[in-house]
């Protein structure tokens, strides 16, 4: 069986881009045979961006309802919250403990942090906290503590899975002996038809950005964020540029093979805006509203939620999460947990 293993951050409420780019694919594969699959909410890494008790509880709460509306079965993956798990948290020290800082430097999350100061004349790591540099650090220990195969995730985490790789390289090479490799290597998994989902501007949807459509706003909602949509001005009859086009790149995550070539079709034939985004709309709509009643009707339950999310993780703790942690403490000499 592969494993294969992605988390999401409680840092706000899921998004299309969350959802095309994450959601979507792992509940498809999850269904498959010859996976087995670990999902995760990744309330830890939230921390480093949100500081509100309250907005990391109703985040976590939403993801993991998006989650089950979106089709997951918890009974036949590995569904938990990162810090029901602090085997995780004891694994991010011992791979602090090899991760290199000069490969943390490049980290494009921070890199982009000392940027943003720069410009504005400020020292370098102002205001960046520890556990910005260290995200990636984290992030391998998700990965790595179940020797994950595969990793499905958007474009912006390729660099943190490369880095998880050569973290378990390092911890491999440092800690095992022949034919004794502590660490598989993961691998970055990419949908690459929706690689990078745009948000209203065009740049790459993000809560940082502030342009996202929330999976499961209302419908009258929906319609209004996907008519401000931001477009060039050329007027209908005017033959538009499919591939340039957000609109387009919309719609071709949420549409079929016929449908995204009928699409190109009319933007070739110039397609009025209204028209393209009334389209894209109820293509979305058509896609969404079934699980957003599920959705809603979750949320009205949340203690159910909650035990599902506990169960996940004592089943997961005791039987991988301990006994691997156990191994690891002993292969770098540190005394067994009794
Ligand atoms: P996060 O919470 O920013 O995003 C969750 C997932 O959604 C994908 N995504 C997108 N995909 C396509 N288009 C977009 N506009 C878009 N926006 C977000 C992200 O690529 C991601 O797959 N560090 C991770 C969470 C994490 C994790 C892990 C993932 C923590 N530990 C271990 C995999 C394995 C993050 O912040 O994702």
């Amino acid at each position: 069986q592969t494993r294969v293993l992605t988390g999401i951050t409680t840092s706000g409420t899921p998004h299309l881009g969350n959802y095309v780019g994450a959601i979507r694919p792992a509940v498809a594969s999850s269904l498959r045979a010859d996976v087995e699959a670990f999902y995760f909410l990744a309330d830890y890494h939230a921390l480093i961006k949100v500081q509100d008790p309250a907005r990391v509880q109703r985040s976590t709460l939403e993801i993991a309802a998006t989650w089950l509306a979106c089709g997951l079965a918890p009974e036949q993956v590995w569904f938990y919250r990162q810090s029901d798990v602090p085997e995780i948290a004891e694994l991010n020290w011992l791979l602090t403990c090899v991760a290199g800082k000069g490969v943390l430097n490049r980290a494009h999350a921070y890199k982009a942090s000392v940027d943003k100061n720069r410009e504005a004349g400020e020292d370098d790591d102002a205001g960046i906290s520890a556990g910005l540099f260290m995200y990636p650090v984290l992030m391998a220990a998700d990965i790595l503590l179940f020797n994950a195969h595969k990793v499905p995730v958007g474009r912006d985490q390729i660099q943190h899975i490369e880095m998880a790789r050569d973290f378990a390289q390092r911890f491999n090479h440092l800690y095992g002996g022949a034919g004794n490799e502590h660490f598989v290597l993961p691998e970055a998994v990419i949908e690459e038809q929706v690689a990078t989902l745009p948000g209203l501007d065009g740049r790459k949807m993000s809560k940082s950005y502030d342009n996202t459509i929330p999976l499961f706003c209302p419908r009258p909602e929906l319609k209004k964020l996907i008519y401000s949509i931001v477009t060039d001005s050329l007027a209908p009859g005017q033959a538009k540029d499919a591939d340039a086009s957000n609109v387009f790149q919309l719609y071709q995550a949420f549409a079929d093979a016929s449908e995204t070539a009928s699409m190109r079709q009319a933007f070739a034939d110039g397609i009025a805006w209204g028209e393209a985004k009334e389209a894209l709309f109820e293509r979305i709509d058509a896609e969404i509203a079934p699980l957003r009643e599920k959705y809603e009707s979750l949320m009205a339950r949340p203690e159910e939620i909650e035990a599902i999310l506990r169960d996940g993780a004592a089943r997961l703790r005791d039987t991988l999460a301990a006994p691997r942690l156990a191994g690891l403490r002993e292969a770098v000499g540190l005394r067994p947990l009794s």
